[in-house]
């Protein structure tokens, strides 16, 4: 069974191609990390997955719903269970950080108020926000509302997560937890991932890490990634899906494209 499948999709706008032809699978537990340069269609695509936009050719399948037929009342009973981080966080300005976390579980109606505050203050822990939980959002960095919109997404443990660029412009420290967390959601909790990025390290730092429960504990353990099933890499360009395939298959392909990209954006030098 697949979580999300893009048959023949094509969108632009006005005249300008964003997407041609595009297909794509990404089977139920399993991740795709999606790269591509600036402008190359990948928050759209996101977008269309979501209902927020329409394609103008072809069929986008998610969770068993076509997405690109759906009313709108119902696009918005199916994103409630989506976990998704934009680029561009939309924060309620009006809420606390708990508040903006906590948001949709309050509406899930069998959890109590102690169970929400709990998981509200596991997952700002995980962004390492646990001391912020009372802030408004005016006054955290720019950062600091990322990671907001990534403890929201995680909080109510969607089996669907789709990342917009969870990573960029965030420290490294706090880059390496919230993959940590990613990692761990998707060999724990079985939640299908998918996640856009032009961060190509942290891409690799998911493909090749695992996350393994040992006495109660959960471990995040550096493997070879071929020994995690169920990653593969997308490489957008042009509108089209130019490359699918595992980190080892991109690490030796010989297209020039892929060469070339890899060589200027993943370290070390
Ligand atoms: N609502 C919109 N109206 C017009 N053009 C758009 C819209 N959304 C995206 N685009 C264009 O589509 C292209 C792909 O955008 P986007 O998916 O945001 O790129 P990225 O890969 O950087 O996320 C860009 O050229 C962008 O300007
Ligand atoms: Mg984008």
């Amino acid at each position: 069974m697949n979580a999300v499948v893009f048959e023949h999709v094509s969108l632009a706008f006005d005249d300008h191609v964003v997407l041609r032809d595009l297909s794509f699978t990404v089977p139920k537990g399993s991740m795709r990390i999606m790269f591509g340069v600036s402008g190359a269609g990948k928050s759209v695509i996101l977008k269309l997955a979501l209902g927020l936009l329409r394609p103008d050719e072809g069929r986008i399948t998610v969770n068993g719903f076509r997405v690109d037929q759906m009313p709108e009342v119902e696009l918005l009973a199916m994103r409630a269970d989506i976990g998704m981080v934009f680029q561009e966080n939309a924060l309620f300005d009006s809420l606390t950080v708990a508040e903006n976390v906590g948001f949709r579980l309050l509406e899930e109606h069998d959890l109590t108020d102690a169970q929400i505050d709990g998981r509200v203050a596991e997952v700002l822990g995980f962004v390492g926000l646990d001391e912020f939980a009372d802030r408004m959002p005016a006054a955290l960095s720019g950062g600091q509302r990322r990671r907001v919109g990534i403890a929201r997404a995680m909080a109510s443990k969607p089996k669907l997560l789709l990342f917009d660029d969870p990573i960029t412009g965030l420290d490294p420290l706090i880059a390496w937890s919230i993959d940590d967390e990613i990692v761990t959601l998707r060999d724990l909790e079985d939640v299908t991932t998918v996640v856009v990025t032009h961060q190509i390290r942290d891409a690799f730092y998911i493909a090749e890490h695992r996350a393994v429960r040992r006495n109660g504990a959960v471990d995040v353990e550096k493997v070879d990634a071929s020994e995690v099933e169920g990653v593969e890499f997308l490489v957008l360009k042009d509108g089209s899906i130019v490359f699918q395939g595992t980190a080892k298959e991109l690490l030796t392909s010989r297209d020039p494209y892929l060469q070339e990209y890899l060589y200027k954006t993943r370290p070390p030098w």
